[in-house]
């Protein structure tokens, strides 16, 4: 039996590299910047399986160059750059690597977030940049973390996980989500709230939710003036769950206090971008899940979602689970 041809167009850790090598032809890349346009075409022609992170998108014109296309298997929990509705319609299975990136990414939003608190970035510069000529009273003066009250919005696995984080912290936590999470209110505390009131009541707002319709530009104009003047947003899911153009207006006018944003409107972020002149924005790129461990785990989850769908078994991770009986 010929093996089923799996196309990986990124560098991938080399155990999950080993796995799909035992049982599948593997056509890899190993390599950290994005493949040309040419060569991502004309091997996706031979691929049975596609093993993507969330930079590529999957549509149907991309889809149309994909005639033995079986599986694509995403290594990332996101999966808003698969048209899952094209996908499903070809009978191409598609898979997300959820549950390993959960505690990673929950530690970069707390660490975004008391980095913004405490202008971590800013007062590293001002000692590196030869600033720190004397000590002041009012020197880098920032925001307390512990006792303050944190507004998750979107309570899934990634939200718990900064909830308990927050908890450590003793930080009054509210959440506002889809459906109600008693185990969170009873185990964390969390009080659930509607948007508005989670937004005027929270001096830290932290954005969880995946990006979706429902989702696309969230946090306007509006919301953002409901937010305390002196409060914190913390995005670490979709850049496009925030109007940028209202989130930079409402940092400009002082109407709230700081961002800490690990994701944008376009990323990379364009250079000329206001977010990234203005005061008391801290920025990351994108780097929610990056640590050695969690990137082997995603890898290795990956591969063993490939090799389900790949050999006639139930992916774990399956996001259209109408294909399968
Ligand atoms: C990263 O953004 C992911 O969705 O895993």
């Amino acid at each position: 039996m010929t093996k089923p041809v799996v196309f990986i167009p990124n560098r991938i850790s080399e155990s999950a590299l080993a796995l799909l090598g035992e049982r599948c032809e593997v056509d890899y890349r190993d390599i950290e910047e994005k493949l040309d346009d040419e060569s991502f075409f004309a091997a996706l022609q031979q691929a049975d399986g596609l093993m993507v992170y969330s930079r590529h998108k999957i549509t149907p014109a991309v889809l149309d160059k994909a005639p033995r296309l079986r599986i694509v298997s995403n290594i990332a929990v996101g999966y808003d750059n698969l048209d899952l509705p094209a996908l499903t319609a070809r009978g191409i299975l598609a898979t997300n690597t959820p549950d390993v990136l959960t505690e990673t990414t929950a530690d970069l939003t707390f660490a975004l977030l008391m980095a913004a608190a405490r202008r971590i970035p800013e007062a590293d510069r001002f000692v590196k940049d030869g600033q720190w000529n004397e000590w002041r009273p009012s020197l880098m003066l920032g925001k307390d973390v512990h006792g303050a009250t944190i507004g998750i919005v979107g309570m899934g696995r990634i939200g718990e996980a900064v909830a308990r984080r927050a908890k450590g912290f003793d930080m009054k936590i509210l959440y506002h989500n889809r459906s109600r999470k008693s185990d969170a209110e009873q185990s964390l505390g969390a009080e659930y709230v509607t948007l508005d009131e989670l937004l005027s009541r929270s001096d830290y707002v932290v954005l969880m939710t995946p990006f979706t319709p429902d989702t696309e530009g969230l946090m306007g104009a509006r919301e953002l003036g409901l937010m305390k003047k002196d409060a914190i947003l913390v995005n670490t899911s979709r850049g496009r769950v925030v109007d940028e153009q209202a989130l930079i207006q409402a940092l400009t006018e002082r109407q709230i206090g700081g961002a800490a944003l690990d994701v944008f409107q376009t990323e990379p972020i364009p250079k000329d971008n206001p977010l990234l002149s203005l005061p008391h924005v801290v920025t990351s790129p994108h780097i929610g899940s990056a640590t050695r461990e969690t990137r082997e785990k995603m890898a290795m989850k990956a591969a063993r979602n490939m090799l389900a769908g790949l050999f006639g078994e139930r992916p774990e991770n399956l996001l259209n689970p109408s294909l399968l009986p």
